[in-house]
């Protein structure tokens, strides 16, 4: 079978888009797009694509012509449902990046779009793709834990604001804060863990103490939280705690860390700390702490996948669907969070 052809759309997350496509035997990125004339023409240069377009939506109307299989849509959150529906109308699977949109509402029109042509559309939870997540997934799917009633998943930073000012910072461009930003991924790596739950009701809180105080300093455009902290219920009984931010008076630079807590066993998956992924149980009394010492086939990168499940015919992980769901999660903290009360979901 001849290679899928790639195309790219937006050139900083994008690049390890190309990076990823370019690994696969079977895939030849093609063709590459940005707003930003230097930026693409550097990219264009370092990763020997030779067809460049000043915009994505430039690089959809030409996808025929190109004879594009797949569309990689990488840029600012407020453009991935436009580009990515664009997209599957002209005949293109699209891998989309995190967070799959703006809100639920975009999701489900993607959704719609993607069964109406037939193009996948799956998410980068690019987190799922590590050795660890993959071993851990294994060891949760086999029952190693039990049933799991508790998860605790974090992402905090005491300071980390990406491009401070730009459009990361602007409710109008992202959506939202750390919460969109940080807690999608860790949000979508605890559900897959524990096999995505139907959520029920939801409590959530945000904060923006300090990085609207450095905004009001700097001048710089802000109006989403820094910190974002949620309480989610599950139609198992099971709970969920999630932590995301920007900026927070913690010990650490940085935290990510999920913990999963089971009938059987439980679970710490620590990203800071590269070797802290263990498993914890009981057993003829005593206590046991099993560390991981992942020595199987490295995991495959999203784009890897992506490609390996076109060509094999077989369903992609990080499905629209489960961006969805992560998307009312979120619409739902939110709400409550401005509400001041719980959210219930249907
Ligand atoms: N999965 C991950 O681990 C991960 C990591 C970083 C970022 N991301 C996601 O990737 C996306 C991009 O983030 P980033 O950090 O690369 O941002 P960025 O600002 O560094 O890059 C975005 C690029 O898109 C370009 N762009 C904007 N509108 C465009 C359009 N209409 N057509 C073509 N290009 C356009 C910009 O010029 C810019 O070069 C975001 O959705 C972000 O959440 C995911």
């Amino acid at each position: 079978m001849s290679k899928l052809r790639v195309g790219v759309i937006g050139l900083g997350m994008g690049r390890n888009h190309i990076k990823g496509f370019q690994r696969h035997e079977k895939a030849d990125v093609v063709a590459i797009a940005d707003v930003d004339e230097a930026k693409l023409k550097q990219v264009g240069e370092e990763y020997g694509v030779k067809k460049s377009f000043r915009s994505g939506e430039e690089l959809i109307e030409n996808a025929s012509k190109l004879d594009l299989d797949i569309i990689s849509v990488a840029t600012p959150n407020k453009f991935h449902c436009g580009l990515s529906i664009a997209s599957m109308q002209a005949g293109c699977h699209v891998l989309c990046e995190k967070p799959l949109a703006m809100n639920a509402g975009e999701g489900r029109e993607m959704e719609k779009v993607s069964q109406e042509t037939g193009c996948r559309l799956m998410v980068n939870f690019s987190f799922r793709f590590k050795d660890a997540a993959q071993a851990l997934k294994r060891q949760v799917d086999a029952g190693r834990l039990g049933d799991i009633y508790y998860a605790r998943t974090v992402w905090l930073r005491r300071r980390g604001m990406p491009g401070f000012g730009g459009w990361f910072g602007q409710k109008a461009l992202s959506g939202g804060g750390p919460l969109i930003d940080l807690g999608v991924h860790r949000i979508d790596l605890a559900l897959w863990l524990m096999g995505y739950p139907d959520p029920t009701y939801v409590l959530g809180s945000t904060y923006d103490h300090i990085a609207q105080e450095v905004a009001r300093k700097e001048k710089k455009d802000f109006d989403v939280e820094d910190l974002a902290v949620a309480m989610v219920k599950f139609d198992n009984n099971a709970t969920l705690v999630a932590e995301a931010s920007w900026a927070s008076n913690i010990e650490e630079k940085g935290l990510q860390e999920i913990r999963l807590m089971g009938t059987e066993g439980g679970l710490l998956y620590n990203n800071t700390h590269k070797k802290d992924a263990e498993l914890y149980y009981e057993s003829e009394g005593d206590h046991y702490n099993a560390c991981l010492n992942a020595v199987g086939s490295p995991a495959p990168s999203a784009m890897e996948h992506f490609v390996d499940c076109i060509l094999n015919d077989k369903p992609h992980i990080a499905s629209v669907r489960e961006g969805v769901v992560v998307m009312e999660l979120l619409d739902a903290i939110y709400e409550s969070a401005e509400k001041g009360e719980p959210v219930k979901l249907q």
